[in-house]
């Protein structure tokens, strides 16, 4: 394959300008390990809030990709990101979610780790290798950068990566939404689960389908799990009918979708709506975000936050057709205890494994991945064109370029178009040159 070719080998699957999506990309076994090369290896990763791991010795098991990874807090205070697979036999040297630890030591011949990864002991050192034995070039493999925002603690295995500020871009703006409420930290106790679907329609779904609510999530709010009578609920959230809102699109296939509060709607009762009562984080948000009511993000390639709950979810690829997911609920440093256990469970009753609405999206996703893999239908790409060609950009106060409208699927295209890019670029710095910001892309697809 030449070159240019080559460079639009994943391109063919996504065409923005009529808003369509080859089904080929949720199932496709090659496709998915180039995405595990080309997107997870390279992209920004979610890893944990520093709250998680605020003293030395303290870790936590995550992912980034299918790849285990130990975040750990090192004596000197710095984290490293240490891949979790012993350089002897491949062995994973930590088999629990989190704690605090001097060392990993494998459990297969005891060959021990220290917090920055270092090799600091091999049995048998002197008797059985007669010290013949490399040690220092035997560490666990190391994620290459580490750095975070506000709290949300990001890696890269890609040393060619830009900062994360460059990453992020205009999505920090929408994370502030979240980040500015108040001193967040993460509630203890580790919450995951497996759905089977591709991570996909997970990311999708997040990035600003505010079209699928009222029929998704249906029996749910007519069985009251939003409180008060579902037929409210139902209206609040009507599938057809305009609403006032706004999407963002930012660098690199990020993506947020939020909706205005009329002043009726808001419970400045809840102590989720303290910080709507304060002058401090008013002043911090600016007049347009002191005006959200909720606002569902992703960023790319797949980390959900909704600032509503404040909830953070990581869909990590498990195969085409699977994703676990690991949920942390950020509560206020200040609330009382009473408090921060109603945010829990009202977290884990909508989001958890057991939420409502995670059943309800889970399903959905389980059911678009089959219907990917459909032999009839697999010539017949998958629609994303609402709205297409009628967006514009515009900026509201101190916002970055955004569109003024609420339901639309702008955001999803997007989020396929950078998929795009990245699959195509050969490396970071190919990537970078490639890329095009949603101003530029908006110029594209609306003529
Ligand atoms: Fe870890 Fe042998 S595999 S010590
Ligand atoms: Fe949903």
């Amino acid at each position: 394959m030449d070159a240019i070719a080559s460079r639009e080998k994943y391109r063919q699957y996504v065409k923005p300008e009529a808003g369509l999506v080859s089904r080929r990309i949720f199932h496709d076994e090659e496709i998915y390990r180039a995405e595990l090369d080309r997107i997870f290896k390279r992209a920004w990763l979610y890893l944990a809030h520093e709250s998680e791991v605020p003293d030395p010795g303290d870790f936590v098991h995550v992912y980034m990709g299918e790849e285990p990874v130990i975040l750990c807090r090192d004596r000197d205070g710095q984290l490293y990101g240490l891949v979790n697979s012993c350089r002897h036999r491949g062995n994973r040297v930590c088999r629990v979610d989190r704690g605090n630890a001097r060392s990993f030591v494998c459990s297969y011949h005891g060959w021990a780790y220290n917090t920055k990864g270092n090799l600091i002991g091999v049995p048998g050192k002197t008797e059985l290798y007669k010290d013949d034995i490399d040690q220092p070039s035997l560490g666990l493999v190391r994620v290459a950068r580490i750095d975070s925002y506000k709290g949300l603690v990001f890696g890269t295995f890609d040393p060619e990566a830009p900062s994360l500020e460059e990453f992020l871009g205009d999505m920090r703006w929408g994370l502030d939404l979240l980040l500015d409420q108040g001193d967040l930290v993460a509630a203890p106790g580790v919450v995951r689960w497996n759905i089977e679907g591709n991570w996909k329609f997970a990311a999708d779904n997040a990035i600003g389908d505010m079209y699928h609510a009222a029929w998704t999530h249906r029996s749910a709010m007519l069985a009251g799990h939003l409180g008060g009578n579902g037929a409210q609920s139902l209206a609040q959230y009507a599938p057809t009918r305009e609403q006032k809102g706004i999407t963002l699109l930012a660098a690199y296939g990020h993506g947020l979708n939020a909706d205005f509060a009329e002043a009726d709607e808001v419970d400045l009762g809840s102590p989720l709506a303290a910080w709507r009562l304060d002058p401090t984080v008013q002043a911090r948000l600016g007049p347009v975000r002191s005006r959200v009511q909720r606002s569902n993000m992703n960023v790319f390639p797949n980390l959900f936050v909704n600032s509503g709950s404040r909830d953070l979810m990581v869909r990590h690829p498990r195969g085409p057709g699977r994703m676990e997911v690991r949920k942390t609920v950020l509560v206020d440093r200040n609330a009382s205890e009473e408090t921060r256990r109603m945010q829990i469970r009202s977290s884990n009753r909508h989001f958890g494994p057991a939420g409502m609405f995670e059943q309800d999206d889970g399903e959905n996703w389980d059911q678009s991945t089959h219907g990917a893999r459909s032999l009839a239908a697999r010539d017949r790409d998958l629609h994303y064109a609402m709205k297409l060609g009628r967006a514009r950009l515009t900026r509201l106060g101190d916002s970055p370029p955004l569109i003024e409208d609420l339901v639309n699927e702008h955001a999803q295209l997007w989020l396929y178009h950078c998929w795009a890019e990245f699959m195509d670029a050969a490396s970071w710095p190919e990537l970078r040159a490639a890329h095009t910001q949603p101003t530029d892309y908006f110029r594209c697809a609306t003529t």
